[in-house]
């Protein structure tokens, strides 16, 4: 680890853990007879899918859909490419999209338009953290484990140069 990194902890695995059992019960009232697609971004989703799949005592199928952003995130003109699809079909199915963070709303906004191109039954979305803040599209959050300030978080799949993915907690980097 690079010893000028400060890492000050926001959310401990347990917080976390209490957090998905509350959103996991929300999420069964919904679905529990609907079979859900939980749809995965990749790759900063992996850890909470993991998680949260895990506390769902009903059928769900599960799949990812991977994009990468281009240009500045500050940018609402920013690019968002898809860079696979889901295997799965969406197709009159109920989706979840699961993502770890919903920033600007680039990324989301962009899957959202490919899924409903797709014709789903529905589509909602559970993001277990939520930094208004940075918001440049409109998002409608169904399911949100935190809303965060405008910090710079690492951990529990969230990276900082596809290091500190590992992290089991959330922390913001240099204490900013
Ligand atoms: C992160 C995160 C979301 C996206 C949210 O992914 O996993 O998918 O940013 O940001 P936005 O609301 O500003 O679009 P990132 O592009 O860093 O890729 P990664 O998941 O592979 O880390």
């Amino acid at each position: 680890m690079d010893s000028k990194i400060r890492l000050v902890p926001l959310f401990t695995s347990q917080q976390i853990s209490a957090r998905i059992d509350e959103l996991a019960s929300e999420i069964g009232r919904d679905y529990r007879d609907s079979c859900p697609l939980l749809l995965g971004v990749l790759k900063g989703s992996f850890v909470f899918l993991a998680d949260l799949a895990r506390r769902l005592d009903f059928p769900v199928e599960l799949d990812f859909i991977r994009v990468a952003s281009y240009g500045s995130k500050l940018e609402s003109s920013g690019r968002v490419k898809l860079l696979s699809e889901p295997v799965a079909r969406v197709k009159d199915r109920h989706v979840l999209m699961v993502e770890d963070i919903v920033d600007t709303g680039l990324t989301t906004d962009f899957i959202g338009g490919w899924l409903k191109s797709k014709g789903p039954a529905s589509v909602k979305l559970c993001a277990l953290l939520d930094k208004p803040d940075r918001r440049l599209r409109p998002v409608e959050v169904d399911y949100r484990g935190f809303v965060i300030p405008d910090r710079f978080v690492v951990g529990y799949g969230l990276d900082m140069d596809e290091k500190y993915r590992n992290l089991p907690g959330i922390s913001v980097i240099n204490g900013e």
